[in-house]
């Protein structure tokens, strides 16, 4: 059926966080219509949440050489080192960008940007604004300046398919959208350019850093429209994460790497600091080093988390350099000037999602990806601390790049689509939102920082379950109005928990991020390469 409302324009984003709102201001900035829709509010994805920082060769006597170095090593051999290169080559003067776009970044006495470090990163390396509240200061720049440009907006719009003309181009997405005046209900913004900018997908594990928003969307859509999507068993685990108890669920407050990056030692109940001797850097290895680490000592000890020692910073550092974490930690009834901060890993970051050439460009031809939702090459097995918020601002000006060049060159999205058709709502077996607590627990259990065949294939028949009996009350129920938001996101959460299970089960090794228990050393013979899924469109 045709939807209740359509718009045009040249270029539709979907998401409004680093990487969406980066390229629609770009695209306008080229003369492009632009429409960016977004399913919470514009500042409500996972980029307000980023505490670190952006890393870029910006410092004194750095350059992107050593920081591309310090990439692929933590990529673990499976970085594309071309999709690397122009992100660190790119990175400073896009950092530049933003701060003319409006980003107020901290300085260091002489008005220089003041940089710190993280795991991974062999110099000072890190930018960061209002101490360690980076993020909100980066959403805070783009949202004003998207406003300021006067750029169409469209808020609580959950993107639902890809639309297509006549000869299978891309031609716009469909929508859900709640309480938007005249863009209330199920609509579609009719573009012959879609850039999928809608964030990760941390939500399919029980406790993440990741805000409720973070359900898979993007990798859900472009597996329905025929994408491929890469890499997805690259979880990455953040290594300090707030100990809320062990069946903490949902969003759990971060604790910076830059807390290490300053000083802070890690230590189990005893006050050992148990990572000097395993890595060069100690506290400041890669990432699942540090995470892994973790694990072991916990298992080691039969505990439940470890402990971060930051005390020495004293009451005055903390206030000023780590404002947000100290009052996370003080809400939480911690004090992180007179006590350690109990802290475990927690889900943090997809490495993998929709995969994309150097432009962006994916393999459904008008479908672009950038920021988490994709998969650049950049990561590889484990992203670089901080690598992220510059991917999201490379990667978009890119794909804005892209676009323009290709309506100027060859008239490329230059044509007002027709989409032929719009697809059967509900077209999928969907699950009651319910079920995305059992997805959690599941993928908690089975998929998470430790990885067997066992805890892998239980996983999987679970979410099989799930997935058979969704499709059987849709045969014998038919379709049903249409479902709300909630219920889509509960659907896409179970879609990327399955790919990313089966991936994961066939990646016997243990590389980067992804540790299998039964399969303990990296295989460069068998597995330096990357695991790429398409979805049957007949099966679903
Ligand atoms: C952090 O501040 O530790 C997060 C940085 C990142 O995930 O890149």
């Amino acid at each position: 059926p045709a939807p209740g409302w359509s718009i045009s324009a040249d270029v539709v984003v979907v998401g409004s966080g680093v990487a969406g709102l980066t390229a629609a201001l770009r695209c306008e900035a080229a003369g492009l219509r632009t429409v960016v829709v977004t399913k919470a509010r514009l500042d409500d994805g996972s980029t307000r949440w980023a505490q670190g920082g952006v890393a870029a060769a910006l410092g004194e006597g750095d350059t992107p050489g050593e920081h591309l170095e310090d990439t692929l090593v933590a990529g673990a051999g499976l970085c594309d080192e071309e999709a690397v290169r122009i992100l660190v080559t790119e990175g400073p003067d896009a950092v530049r960008r933003l701060i003319s776009t409006g980003a107020h970044f901290d300085t260091d006495d002489e008005g220089g940007i003041e940089l710190t470090r993280e795991g991974g990163h062999h110099r000072r390396r890190i930018a960061h604004a209002g101490g360690d509240a980076t993020g909100a200061e980066i959403s805070r720049a783009l949202v004003e300046a998207v406003r300021a440009r006067g750029l169409r907006t469209i808020e609580n719009a959950l993107v639902l398919d890809l639309l297509n003309d006549a000869e299978g181009r891309t031609a716009g997405v469909s929508l859900h959208v709640m309480g938007e005046g005249q863009h209330d209900g199920v609509g579609a913004v009719h573009a012959p350019a879609v850039v999928l900018a809608t964030g990760g997908m941390g939500q399919v594990f029980s406790a993440t850093t990741n805000p409720s928003v973070s359900t898979g969307d993007g990798v859900a859509l472009a597996l329905r429209a025929g994408a491929e999507v890469s890499d997805l068993e690259f979880v990455q685990f953040h290594p300090t994460v707030l100990f809320l108890g062990p069946d903490a669920e949902g969003q759990q407050p971060l604790v910076s790497e830059a807390v290490r990056g300053e000083g802070a030692h890690l230590v189990d109940a005893d006050g050992v600091r148990f990572m000097l001797g395993q890595h060069e850097l100690a506290e400041l290895a890669p990432r699942d080093i540090v995470a892994k680490g973790i694990m072991r000592r916990m298992q080691e000890r039969d505990a439940e988390h470890m402990f971060l020692d930051a005390r020495h910073f004293g009451a005055e550092m903390w206030e000023h350099r780590f404002p947000t974490i100290l009052a996370a930690c003080r809400a939480h009834g911690i004090d992180p000037v007179t006590e350690p901060i109990p802290v475990a890993p927690a889900a943090h970051y997809a490495s993998g999602g929709v995969r994309t050439d150097s432009r962006g460009r994916t393999t459904v031809p008008g479908l672009y990806a950038c920021g988490e939702v994709a998969c650049t090459g950049v990561h590889g097995a484990n992203r670089l601390a901080s690598n992220s918020l510059l991917e999201g601002l490379v990667y978009a000006e890119r794909i804005a790049a892209d676009i323009a060049r290709g309506r100027a060159e060859d008239g490329l999205h230059a044509r007002v689509p027709e989409p032929v058709s719009y697809p059967e709502r509900p077209a999928h077996p969907l699950l009651a939102p319910e079920d995305r607590f059992t997805i959690q627990r599941v993928m908690t259990d089975g998929a998470g920082v430790l990885r067997s065949a066992t805890s892998l294939q239980k996983a999987a028949d679970r979410l099989q379950r799930l997935h058979s009996d969704a499709r059987d009350a849709l045969a014998e129920n038919g379709k049903t109005s249409e479902p709300g938001v909630d219920t889509w996101e509960t659907t896409n959460l179970l879609c990327v928990a399955r790919v990313l299970v089966a991936a994961a089960q066939l990646r016997e090794e243990t590389r980067g991020c992804h540790w299998r228990e039964d399969h303990a050393g990296r295989d460069d013979n068998a597995w330096r390469r990357h695991i790429v899924v398409r979805l049957n469109p007949d099966r679903t």
